[in-house]
């Protein structure tokens, strides 16, 4: 039968006992990792979240009923160990922490049996993520998993010790809040003490924050919880974490400087990586010319080139077509990849193709000066020379061109040249660069919707010279809009906020609001701003997607405890699950067929 504490008390984690301790007794509790039975010996790995440390029986010193028990243990037992802490008899293990020593046991007790868990507890194992979700518990025991939920813990406390010494305010929002769809899907709330209405889960606090500018706090932070009812991928869940912040009387350089000092600490202190200030800064039309992305990766080159001019009159049906339409002929530089074999050249075709591009023009530089292109036909010698010249091709590279509207060329080009750098390994992949794509178109025309929506968010300010664009000319606005990103993925967005009513009415406008629409939605936000409202900026990122980041995971999921599946499920729970007719009675809710 299982043992209890009964007054033991634990005096180490497993990998605080050292070689320092040599004589000391020790009492020691966790998970057996693995029992080894060498007869008149048996020894154990025993793990907790510290580590491994390695458990010697030996029956004179156990004594008859510890060394029996000691015979019964297996992988997951959980056990109580007291004993002595010696220099090994055995071989050192140079790959453990405590790999020099042992503990040597006088007493056992186990305090849990276990089932043989449906995968190894180790590092690095290849079982399907189904079945590790389903078992989260016990994946959750693995070191690798221990190691990133160890330094998510250790991240949020240097947030917060930073950002307190800051002279930010630590204030939660609440979490049932008024619905007011405007970007992703809300997960909705049914109130039982109004049936028919509903609160929403936030997807982030932004009114809130703008809120407590408006009521005086100054300087906001909040490790919040934010819910987005999308479609998922690698770095986004249906919740998630933001580290929010919010500061009155700013500009843009006063929040960049205080998110870059924090990026900066937190790096240092968890990873003891230093990371270079300033960070380097580009705006959004460069981000999107030279890397096809408003999220450049830029640990490697291979740019985007604009060689719509070079082609203009070139007689390609392809490439004129798309200039004469509005669009843009652009190409990247595959160096030294000149000798691609035409198989290799076909896939990257295909997938242009699945980045919705109708096709990729490539033409090779050959080692003795001629071109092999799928196109050559169709453009005169000194057509060919004056491309790649433009493309600052040398023989031996490799040319990859897409013609389309611009959107379509940036994402095809920006898509490859991802994937051709990480294939080509173009970067050192430990490696952590940091950059603010800054001055974001304030809108985007929706296709769907057949409107301006706003790229950032409805109360971003748009910057101050191009007021007199919005009616006009809103496509060439920009906002006062900027984003951190991290080898290549978006950590964070932030603006400057609108706190001009006159700006933010034209603003609504813009959007297609009516006066009617707008305060029916924001009224409440609008309202505040009449009592007297500071400037003010903000930012938030993601904490899951820094974390994940620092922690060279491939995915968020591997950095939150409980994640989701791509459906939205929780295969460990099986949530969402149906409810008792009694609880959709309460709400006054009832199921369509
Ligand atoms: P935004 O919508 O850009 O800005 O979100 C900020 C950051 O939150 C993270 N994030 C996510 N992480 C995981 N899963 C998701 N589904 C997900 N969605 C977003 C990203 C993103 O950069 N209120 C504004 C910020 C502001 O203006 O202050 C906002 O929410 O890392
Ligand atoms: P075609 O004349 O359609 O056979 O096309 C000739 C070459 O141009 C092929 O290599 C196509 O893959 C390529 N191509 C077709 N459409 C595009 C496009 N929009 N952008 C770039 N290349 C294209």
């Amino acid at each position: 039968m299982a043992e209890t504490m009964n007054g033991l008390h634990r005096s180490h984690r497993c990998t605080e006992v050292d070689n320092t301790m040599l004589g000391n007794t020790v009492t020691l509790m966790g998970w057996v990792q693995k029992r080894r039975n060498l007869g008149s010996l048996i020894f154990i790995d025993l793990r907790d979240r510290s580590g491994l440390i390695q458990i010697v029986f030996d029956e004179p010193v156990v004594g008859a009923e510890g060394f029996r028990k000691a015979t019964e243990l297996r992988s997951e037992y959980v056990i109580a160990v007291t004993g002595t802490v010696q220099k090994r008899t055995a071989a050192v293990n140079e790959n453990l922490k405590t790999g020099d020593i042992e503990i040597m046991a006088q007493d056992l007790r186990i305090l849990s049996e276990a089932q043989t868990p449906p995968f190894p507890i180790e590092a690095g194992i290849h079982t399907k993520d189904e079945v590790r979700l389903k078992y989260r518990y016990l994946d959750l025991r693995r070191p690798d998993l221990q190691q990133n939920l160890m330094l998510r813990s250790k991240v949020a406390g240097i947030i917060r010790s930073f950002l307190l010494d800051e002279g930010f305010l630590e204030i939660e929002t609440p979490m049932l809040q008024k619905s007011t769809p405007e970007g992703a899907r809300d997960y909705l709330v049914p109130s039982r003490i109004h049936p028919g209405s509903f609160y929403a889960l936030p997807q982030s606090p932004q009114l809130f924050k703008q809120l407590l500018m408006c009521a005086g706090y100054d300087r906001y932070f909040q490790i919040a919880r934010c819910f987005r009812d999308e479609d998922l991928r690698a770095d986004r869940q249906p919740e998630f974490t933001q580290v929010d912040m919010e500061l009155s009387f700013v500009d843009m350089d006063d929040v960049i400087n205080v998110t870059e000092r924090l990026l900066a600490r937190m790096f240092k202190e968890a990873l003891g990586v230093d990371v270079a200030l300033p960070m380097p800064r580009m705006t959004w039309q460069e981000a999107m010319d030279r890397f096809g992305s408003d999220k450049p990766d830029n640990r490697f080159g291979m740019e985007l080139c604009d060689v719509s001019d070079v082609v203009k009159d070139c007689g390609f049906g392809v490439f004129t077509s798309a200039l004469e339409q509005g669009g843009s002929v652009r190409g990247i530089n595959v160096k030294g990849q000149g000798a691609m074999p035409r198989k290799q050249i076909d896939k990257l075709v295909e997938f242009a193709k699945g980045c919705g591009a109708k096709g990729l023009a490539y033409l090779c530089v050959q080692e003795d000066g001629g071109y092999k292109s799928s196109f050559a036909k169709f453009l005169s010698e000194e057509g060919l020379d004056k491309l790649v010249k433009a493309m600052d091709a040398e023989p031996g590279d490799l040319l990859l061109f897409a013609a389309d509207c611009n959107k379509i060329v940036w994402e095809t080009l920006g898509a490859l040249r991802l994937h051709l750098g990480k294939e080509l390994q173009l970067y050192d992949p430990s490696m952590f660069s940091f950059l603010w794509v800054v001055d974001f178109p304030q809108f985007e025309w929706s296709q769907e919707q057949e409107r301006y929506v706003a790229m950032h968010h409805p109360f971003t300010m748009p910057h101050d010279e191009d007021l007199d664009l919005i009616d006009s000319a809103p496509e060439k606005v920009r906002a006062k809009a900027y984003d951190i990103v991290l080898n290549g993925c978006e950590l964070g967005s932030g603006s400057i906020r609108i706190h001009q009513s006159d700006v933010q009415e034209k603003m609504f406008e813009a959007l297609g609001f009516t006066k009617e629409e707008a305060h029916e939605r924001f009224g409440f936000l609008l309202d505040a701003f009449s009592y007297g409202v500071p400037p003010h900026a903000g930012l938030a990122f993601g904490l899951d997607r820094t974390v994940m980041l620092m922690a060279g995971a491939e995915t968020i999921r591997d950095v939150i405890a409980f994640p989701k599946v791509k459906d939205a499920s929780c295969l460990m729970t099986e949530a969402p699950t149906p409810v008792d007719e009694m609880q959709l009675k309460e709400l006054a809710l009832s199921l369509r067929e």
